[in-house]
């Protein structure tokens, strides 16, 4: 039988220049969609799809987002002083259990697929999910609880895909696939960040994936690939073939918090989804279309 999914890597190295000043002291995961920064999604995403442990892949200024998965004794402290329950036990309840939380470095910004590499130890011999936490996913099963769920079947590698604007194909991973075929898509080729015209199809890697261990052992041959990086998709493409291969077209709405309009667009779309705002977001939204 095929082994579970019990452990996640959660790439946090990158710079954020594009929401500089932003993230000049503050790393870019700890943006908050509405009151929560990004990386807690993820992580949350993470527990609702079976994930036991979280590997963070950080570099130099992240030392906040460990202090964010940790107890925070002075806040606890104030908020019991004052009564503040509900507030305790929200921070409570969004805390890792001790012992599941780990940090590995990335020393040289050399692109995604080194960053994964870095925690080949502590993945060891076992599937691997990967979410970036710039991806944030809408939807009523968490996005990598689908993809779980459907690669418990299918066995092998999995990638969360969408349809993107064909002008859109140069920020994605983007699959060679068969045809049409439905919910999931049996990736025959995969391409970095393709060209328009010269990408094999529409269909485009999000920041979700489920990896077969061997995927460390193409990513340490450390090959660069699309702006002289390391990059995943190259070490994934390797093992076409060699396993199962599935792009899952998952149900919800993905928004790129890397950008800054899919960041806001983020901002709306939850709120919206907050009965406690609402009603209040609507009307402003309302005000400011006129
Ligand atoms: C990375 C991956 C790319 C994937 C994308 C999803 O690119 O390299 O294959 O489609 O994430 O967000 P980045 O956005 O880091 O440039």
């Amino acid at each position: 039988m095929a082994k579970p999914v019990r452990k996640a890597i959660f790439p946090v190295g990158g710079l954020g220049t594009r929401f500089l000043p932003a993230t000049k002291s503050m790393p870019k995961e700890m943006l908050p969609v509405v009151d929560k920064p990004l990386i807690q999604y993820a992580v949350e995403e993470a527990q609702a799809a079976g994930i036991e442990q979280f590997i963070f892949v950080t570099g130099r200024g992240k030392q906040t987002i460990e202090d964010h998965f940790d107890i925070s004794y002075e806040l606890a402290s104030t908020l019991n002083e004052r009564g503040k329950k509900t507030e305790l036990d929200m921070l409570r309840a969004a805390l890792p259990k001790p012992g599941q939380v780990a940090y590995v470095r990335q020393q040289e910004p050399l692109g995604l697929g080194h960053a994964v590499w870095c925690a080949r130890n502590l993945v060891g011999d076992e599937p691997v999910a990967v979410l970036l936490a710039d991806d944030v996913v809408l939807s009523k099963v968490p996005c990598l609880k689908q993809m779980v769920d459907a690669q418990a079947k299918t066995g092998g590698n999995m990638v969360a895909v969408m349809d993107v604007p064909r002008e859109h194909t140069r920020r994605y991973g983007v699959l060679d696939v068969a045809g049409n075929d439905g919910k999931l898509a049996e990736v025959r080729g995969l391409v970095e960040k393709p060209a328009p015209e010269k990408a094999p199809s529409t269909l485009s890697i999000i920041g979700r994936y489920i990896l077969m261990p061997e995927v460390f052992e193409h990513l340490g041959r450390s090959e660069r690939g699309a702006g002289g990086e390391i990059q995943l998709t190259d070490a994934m493409a390797k093992m076409i073939g060699r396993y199962p291969f599935h792009g899952l077209r998952f149900e919800g709405k993905r928004f790129d918090c890397g950008d800054k309009i899919g960041f806001f667009e983020a901002n709306i779309a939850y709120a919206l989804a907050r009965s406690d705002l609402a009603k209040d977001v609507k009307a402003i939204l309302k005000a400011y279309a006129d």
